[in-house]
């Protein structure tokens, strides 16, 4: 149903849109305030058709940007270049219909022979359906950091998730 492609810059509002959707209406990202599509210039920049640091998007039959996923830097410290830091928005139409599993699955395809060890991903909690989506592709969870957040006048958990680039054969399904 969904074609994933490594994405360009005639995507970049769209990408921006669906980020939007969840910084104006949800605490699954803490960007308090919506962007333009030139703000997120420098993070589209930040990631390329090789090397570990890749954005994807999903299209529908006709071609539309139905969600997109990434892998980026983790921390800044030269020794962190082994570990990218994986993401994955949806658009709300599009939530529960296989998106985040086609992105994925291309995503974590993509980098599989780039110099990566590590993959981390932090979820605002609660998220069943992203806790759901990262376990299926072989995340356990490390634990929760609390009240690291605070958005509309609350503060939020995040829980943080690893895999190996390379899982055993038994962890995936
Ligand atoms: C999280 C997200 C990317 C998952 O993608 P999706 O296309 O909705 O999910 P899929 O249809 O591919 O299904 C993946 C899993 O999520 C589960 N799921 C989907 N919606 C769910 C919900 N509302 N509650 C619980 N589980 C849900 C599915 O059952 C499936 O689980 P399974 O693997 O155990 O069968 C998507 O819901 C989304 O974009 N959400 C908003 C943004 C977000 O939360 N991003 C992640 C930030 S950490």
């Amino acid at each position: 149903m969904y074609s994933v492609r490594a994405a360009t810059l005639d995507d970049l509002q769209a990408l921006t849109d669906i980020y939007n959707h969840y910084v104006i209406n949800t605490t699954i990202t803490f960007d308090l305030r919506p962007f333009t599509a030139a703000e997120r210039r420098s993070w589209f920049d930040d990631h390329h058709t090789s090397g570990p640091h890749r954005l994807l998007v999903a299209t529908d039959e006709a071609g539309s940007c139905m969600g997109y996923a990434s892998t980026s830097r983790w921390r800044a410290k030269p020794a962190y270049d082994t570990t990218v830091e994986a993401s994955v928005y949806c658009r709300p139409d599009a939530i529960g219909t296989g998106c985040g599993t086609a992105l994925y699955s291309a995503l974590f395809e993509s980098i599989e022979r780039e110099d990566v060890r590590t993959i981390v991903a932090g979820v605002s909690v609660p998220n069943p359906a992203s806790i759901s989506l990262h376990e299926r592709f072989g995340f356990r969870p490390v634990g929760v950091f609390h009240a690291v957040g605070r958005k509309f006048a609350e503060y939020w958990d995040v829980a943080w998730f690893e895999r190996p680039l390379r899982l055993e054969p038994r962890a995936a399904r």
